[in-house]
């Protein structure tokens, strides 16, 4: 065999040993099964800083519904159409936050994972 057929298969063994690792490590970062999103620690802090200006308790401003404990936002997600509210375009009519900017769109998914987790505390 000639030498540059040896520094060839090396070479390509080397990316191949090392894709594979990258591939693994990018795994297990993304996957993380421990991971649950709680009110406490993810979904307070999201309507703290963007909603309970007006949707304080008792609501303010002409917002209908309180939004500072865990059971009202529930209850707003379950019974008065919150996620959608907050997925429309900012200057769409029955868009939130009212006059604000629409919050980061990874907000909104952390808020529909919480849902969709069952609403854990
Ligand atoms: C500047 C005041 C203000 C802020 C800030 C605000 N809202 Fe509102 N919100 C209102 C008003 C006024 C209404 C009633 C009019 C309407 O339904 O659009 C309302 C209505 C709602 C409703 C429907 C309630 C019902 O009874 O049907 C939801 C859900 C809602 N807001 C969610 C939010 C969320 C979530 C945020 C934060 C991301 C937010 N709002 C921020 C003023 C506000």
């Amino acid at each position: 065999m000639r030498i540059t057929q040896y520094i060839f298969i090396i070479t390509l063994a080397f990316l191949i040993i090392s894709c594979t690792n990258a591939s693994e490590n990018d795994l297990i970062d993304q996957v993380d099964p421990q991971l649950v999103i709680t009110y406490s620690d993810y979904i307070k802090p999201i309507f703290d800083s963007n909603c309970i200006a007006c949707h304080s308790n008792p609501a303010i401003n002409g917002a209908g519904v309180p939004l500072t404990t865990l059971s009202e936002v529930q209850s707003s997600i379950e019974n008065t159409n919150l996620i959608d509210r907050i997925n429309r375009q900012s200057g769409e009519s029955g868009f939130m936050p009212l006059g604000g900017s629409r919050i980061p769109q990874a907000s909104i998914d952390l808020i529909i994972q919480w849902q969709t987790e069952g609403f854990a505390e």
